[in-house]
């Protein structure tokens, strides 16, 4: 392999934020995403971007054939690959909450029907509070899930909040605050230590100077 670090991004608003922060921090770095183009190199840094889906860029990092990636914290928890989670962003803030019809009552004693994108994330939650479920695994448009009786809330990502409201539902209880972080696999933590170290530094500087 060259000496190039491989960083999968997630195609869309985050892969777009996260070149701003890169151009910004890394000396000499002007990348720009202007085509249909999936793999773009910045030649002065030795770093190649590889625009993924988002859902993919575990895969790639967990497998080495990525160094780096960048990825949601819900997708770090759902997927619990054995990967460094190295640098919190800050960016692509939004919130994991439980939501339905305003009706629904979650404090009931009765068995939670749930649909979800994320169900080892939903078990584990509802474990703690020692509620029966049963999880229906969906890959989008989760929201419709209660309003055609498929389940009585859902387990979904909530940004701005439209989705839900336009769907009639509502938020019946936050679970966690999410963001954006930097992930390496091992073995290439350990191989471009130095290289990866300086990036998580300037990383961590940007950070805090925008809190
Ligand atoms: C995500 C999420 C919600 C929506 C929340 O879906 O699953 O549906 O965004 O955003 P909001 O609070 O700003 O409305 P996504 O857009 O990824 O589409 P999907 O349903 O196909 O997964």
């Amino acid at each position: 392999m060259d000496n190039y670090l491989y960083i999968a991004l997630p195609k869309g608003r985050l892969a777009d934020e996260t070149i701003e922060i890169f151009n910004k921090i890394i000396p000499n770095s002007s990348v720009q995403f202007n085509s249909r183009k999936l793999q773009v190199k910045d030649e002065v840094n030795e770093i190649i971007y590889l625009l993924v889906k988002p859902s993919d860029v575990l895969t790639y990092v967990n497998s080495g054939s990525c160094d780096l990636g960048i990825v949601g914290k819900d997708t770090i928890d759902e997927e619990r690959k054995e990967i460094y989670e190295l640098v919190d962003l800050n960016i692509g803030k939004c919130k994991l909450a439980i939501a339905g019809l305003p009706s629904f009552n979650l404090k009931q004693n009765k068995m939670i029907k749930i649909a979800t994108k994320y169900p080892n994330i939903t078990q584990k939650y509802f474990e703690k509070s020692n509620k029966k479920t049963e999880i229906f695994k969906l890959n989008g448009s989760v929201e419709l899930a209660p309003i055609i009786g498929l389940s009585d809330v859902i387990v979904d990502i909530v940004e701005t909040g439209k989705t839900l409201k336009e769907n009639g539902l509502e938020v019946l209880e936050d679970m966690h605050q999410l963001s954006a972080r930097l992930v390496s696999n091992k073995s290439s933590y350990r191989l471009k230590y130095n290289r990866i170290n300086t990036l998580i530094d300037l990383l961590e500087q940007e950070v805090k100077n925008n809190d």
